[in-house]
């Protein structure tokens, strides 16, 4: 199958009569889309899982994995891919139950050929912002949900292929925001157990004996309260994936017993007296520095080993800057298509504001700065005054407001000369983070051009002549 840049999009077409396949595969084909078959469900989600399509057209009444649950495992895998649902056996419900799980549209057969290629033209044009970025790139520009196509992140998905082949346990590493949720969900969908399931589970900001009740369950009168037999959520986790999400918080004694799960394979309800075996994959995230912990002996170092047998680093987003557009671009147009305004792009200088900024809150910061912007922009394009860059800008007082390690001796101190020094180094950031453009670091700091160039001077930071050959 050809998957050339040049195509109009990457079909999949489902059903399991031939001649329904072959005309449509004709039909779409001709328009210059690269179209592939498949007999049923379980075919179909077999090739949905090596490599996404653009959109799928889908029969609903097909053995094994009929059209439905092959829409909804399709949403799962590959959110962005368009389904288009066809049945010689049409219902309001059906067509409703459809739309509801996520369908693009619903044709009863037979029908008409125009009228799909139409829909199909126009399904392809509303895609995901994230195909229109990805046009033209070399490398993969997302994978799964996660976007981002620098080096750092190529070695991400790299590795989340890698490790979706094993079974072992996985621990997701990184700043707060960085996408550690997002990336245990893609590698239990890249997994054998993607068809079971995916049981997220917070180990923080929760009552010891709450989470210990809610993750290994209970039996009828274990404590006051237990009404009935209830299982846990390990349990529920039977033959897939259990994401333990901030588990440096996990207390001392639930450290033990979750050892025990890993360890051992079982569980013991509470209140029971038998162990019930147990086939789950662990996959856990924390933003704390658990080998730090580990060596505080505030978190067992034999369940870090168990925990910690493939890690998985997720860098901040300062440290891939260059995703930072890309990821700006697709939460903005996000934003204006679900504000409904036509806002379509970021000014250069508010571009740049984001490009030198830290984001101590990573993706979700960047997520929450565009939202903000895009509610507050009047005009068509994204501005600076748009941008509440309150950690930024707390982060910017924090540094100026910073008691510097002085003491103030008590024969005097030159307080002018100080002050001049802590200039001189704010001037040489802005120019840094400006790469060296004197008006954005200007603006940067929030002075003229005139005073910046004058400071500039004052301080031998340049020379008449380097700064008017620089405006020649
Ligand atoms: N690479 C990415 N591409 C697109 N969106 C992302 C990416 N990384 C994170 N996000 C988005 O940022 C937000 C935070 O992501 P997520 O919840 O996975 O972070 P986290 O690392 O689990 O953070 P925390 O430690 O605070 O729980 C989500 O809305 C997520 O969709
Ligand atoms: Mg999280």
């Amino acid at each position: 199958m050809n998957r050339g840049k040049c195509s109009a999009g990457n079909i999949l077409v489902v059903d399991d009569e031939l001649g329904m396949r072959e005309l449509l595969e004709l039909l779409l084909c001709r328009e210059g889309y690269d179209v592939r078959c498949a007999k049923d469900g379980r075919e179909a989600l077999d090739f949905i899982n090596s490599a996404p399509f653009d959109l799928v057209i889908t029969d609903i009444r097909m053995q094994p994995v009929n059209g439905l649950e092959l829409l909804k495992q399709c949403k799962a895998i590959s959110p962005r891919t368009v389904v288009i649902m066809i049945s010689a056996h049409a219902s309001t419900e059906l067509a409703v139950e459809a739309m509801n799980e996520g369908a693009y549209d619903y044709f009863p057969k037979p029908f008409n050929n125009e009228e799909i290629l139409s829909v199909v033209s126009n399904a392809l044009k509303d895609r995901d912002p994230r195909d229109e970025l990805a046009k033209d790139r070399e490398g993969p520009l997302y994978f799964g949900c996660l976007i981002g196509e620098s080096p750092p992140m190529q070695k991400v998905y790299e590795l989340i292929q890698k490790v979706a082949k094993t079974s072992s346990n996985v621990l997701i590493t990184g700043e707060s925001g960085t996408g550690k949720e997002l990336v245990a969900k893609a590698i239990h969908r890249q997994s054998t157990r993607r068809d079971q399931p995916f049981i997220p589970v917070n180990c923080g900001g929760v009552p010891e004996a709450l989470i210990e009740s809610e993750l290994f369950g209970y039996r009828k009168g274990a404590f006051t309260g237990a009404a009935t037999n209830r299982k846990g959520l390990v349990e529920a986790a039977q033959g897939g994936t259990l994401f333990l999400d901030e588990i440096g918080e996990l207390s001392p004694v639930l450290q033990v017993k979750l050892l025990r799960l890993v360890q051992e394979k079982t569980i013991r309800l509470i209140g029971d007296t038998a162990d019930i075996a147990v086939d789950v994959r662990i996959i856990s995230a924390t933003n704390r520095d658990l080998e730090k912990m580990v060596v505080e002996k505030t978190f067992r170092e034999d369940l870090y080993y168990r925990l910690n047998v493939l890690p998985l680093r997720l860098p901040a987003l300062r440290e891939r800057r260059e995703d930072i557009p890309i990821l700006a671009h697709y939460f903005l147009t996000k934003f204006a298509r679900e504000f409904g305004k036509d806002i379509h792009k970021l000014s250069s200088y508010a571009m740049d504001i984001l490009f030198n900024y830290d984001f101590p809150g990573n993706v979700r910061e960047l997520e929450h700065i565009l939202e903000r912007g895009v509610a507050m922009e009047s005009s068509r394009m994204i501005l600076p005054d748009s941008l509440t860059l309150s950690l930024y800008k707390r982060k910017q007082q924090d540094q100026s407001a910073a008691p510097e390690a002085i003491d103030i001796p008590l024969d005097g101190f030159d307080l002018d000369r100080h002050l001049a020094e802590i200039e001189k180094k704010f001037l040489q950031k802005a120019l840094h983070q400006t790469h060296g453009t004197k008006l954005k670091a200007a603006q940067l700091l929030g002075i003229t051009f005139r005073s910046f160039r004058y400071r500039l001077l004052k301080y031998g930071l340049a020379t008449e002549d380097e700064l008017r050959s620089a405006e020649d």
